[in-house]
C-alpha cells in the first residue's frame, strides 16, 4: 500500500468510527424491543438482522472474520462474509450483535450489541471455543499478571501495583461450575469477587474503569470471539489481556488449524488477539455498570454507546436521542 492510500484509508476509518455507532445502535434497539420476552433466538436474530443490514451500508470491503458461525451454520454475518458497499478500505469485521443473549431475554443487566473493525487481517481468526483470559486496566507496568500465574499471585501482584491490600481487590469471574475451584481461590487470596451469569465482553471491559465499575481483574473462561472483541476494546485505553484458546479435543484442534492457529497452547497477548488499528464499538441493551439499557420513550428512543480507537486512545461515550426512529428502522 502506498503512504497515499494508508492515509486515506485512516481518515476514512475516523469517519467510519461515528458510522459504526449506528450500527450497534440499530442492533441494540431491536433486540431490546424483545428484552424480558424469554425469547434468545428471536432477540438474538433480531439484532443480527439490524447490524447486517447497516453494516451493508458502510463504505468498506469488509470481512466477517469473527460472526455468528460457519458458512453451513449461520446464514448471516457467518465468517467469511463480506460486507460493506465494496468501495472502501479492507477491513476485518468482528461482531456479537447480541452479547448475553440470556441476559436481554430475561432483562437482566449487562446485555450489549458489539462488533469491531480493524485493518484488514490483523484480528485473531478465533474458533468457537472457549478461551482462557485474564484482564487488568490501564497504568499498571506491564506483565503485573499473567495467565501461567496463580489467582493468588496475580491478585497479591495486582494489588502491590496498585498500592492497596488484596482485600481491596475486586475480581470478575463468570458464575460457572467450572470456575468453582478459581473462585476459591480468589477468595483464599481474601480478593472479593463480582459474579456475572453472562456476558464477558462487558466483564472484561469493566477493568478499564475500575472507579466507575469497582472491577479491577477479570479471570476465567468465556468464548474465544468474546475474547477478540475485549482485547479490542482494550488495547485502545492501554490495559493488558493474555487469552489462550481452550482445544482440548482433536476436533477442536482441527477447527483451530483450519482457521490459522498453528500451536493450540499458546499464549496470546492483547496485541496479538487484536493488532493493527481498531475500533471497538458497543450499545446497551439492557441497563449495566458499563452502558445504560436502550429506553422506550413516548418520542423518542435514548441509547448510550461507548467507542474505543486504538489509534487515537479516544474512548467516547455517545448518549443518542433518537425521533421517527421506528420508521427509520424500516428504510
Ligand atoms: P451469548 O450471548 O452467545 O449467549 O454468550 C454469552 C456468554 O456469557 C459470553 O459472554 C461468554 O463468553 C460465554 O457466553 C460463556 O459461555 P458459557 O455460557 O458456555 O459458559
Amino acid at each position: 500500500m502506498t503512504d497515499l492510500v494508508i492515509q486515506e484509508n485512516k481518515i476514512i476509518e475516523r469517519i467510519l468510527s461515528m458510522e459504526l455507532v449506528r450500527v450497534t445502535e440499530r442492533a441494540a434497539v431491536s433486540s431490546a424491543r424483545l428484552r424480558g420476552r424469554g425469547d434468545e433466538k428471536a432477540a438474538d436474530q433480531a439484532a443480527v438482522d439490524a447490524m447486517r443490514r447497516e453494516l451493508n451500508r458502510l463504505p468498506i470491503h469488509g470481512t466477517v472474520v469473527i460472526g455468528e458461525g460457519e458458512r453451513d451454520e449461520a446464514p448471516m454475518l457467518f465468517i467469511g462474509e463480506k460486507v460493506g458497499t465494496k468501495t472502501g478500505p479492507a477491513v476485518d469485521i468482528a461482531v456479537d450483535p447480541l452479547e448475553g443473549t440470556t441476559l436481554c431475554a430475561k432483562d437482566m443487566p449487562g446485555s450489549i450489541a458489539v462488533m469491531a473493525m480493524a485493518q484488514a487481517g490483523s484480528l485473531l481468526n478465533a474458533p468457537d471455543v472457549y478461551m482462557d483470559k485474564i484482564a487488568i486496566g490501564p497504568g499498571y507496568p506491564h506483565g503485573v499478571v499473567d495467565l501461567d500465574m496463580t489467582p493468588e499471585e496475580n491478585i497479591r501482584a495486582l494489588a502491590k501495583a496498585k498500592g492497596v491490600s488484596a482485600h481491596e481487590i475486586c475480581v470478575c469471574i463468570l458464575d460457572r461450575p467450572r470456575h468453582a475451584e478459581l473462585i476459591a481461590a480468589c477468595r483464599r487470596a481474601g480478593a472479593a469477587i463480582r459474579l456475572i451469569t453472562d456476558g464477558d465482553v462487558a466483564g472484561v471491559i469493566h477493568v478499564t474503569e475500575p472507579l466507575k465499575t469497582g472491577v479491577d481483574l477479570y479471570l476465567g473462561t468465556g468464548g474465544a470471539p468474546e475474547g477478540v472483541l475485549a482485547a479490542g476494546a482494550l488495547r485502545c485505553v492501554g490495559g493488558q489481556m493474555q487469552g489462550r484458546l481452550i482445544l482440548d479435543t482433536p476436533a477442536k484442534v482441527e477447527r483451530a488449524a483450519k482457521m490459522g492457529v498453528k500451536d493450540p497452547k499458546k499464549k496470546y497477548d492483547m496485541k496479538e488477539l487484536a493488532s493493527g488499528d481498531v475500533i471497538v464499538c458497543a450499545t446497551g441493551v439492557t441497563d449495566g455498570a458499563l452502558l445504560s439499557g436502550v429506553r422506550f420513550n413516548k418520542e423518542t428512543i435514548e441509547t448510550e454507546t461507548i467507542i474505543f480507537r486504538s489509534i487515537t486512545g479516544t474512548v467516547r461515550r455517545i448518549k443518542a436521542e433518537h425521533r421517527e426512529f421506528g420508521k427509520f428502522l424500516l428504510d
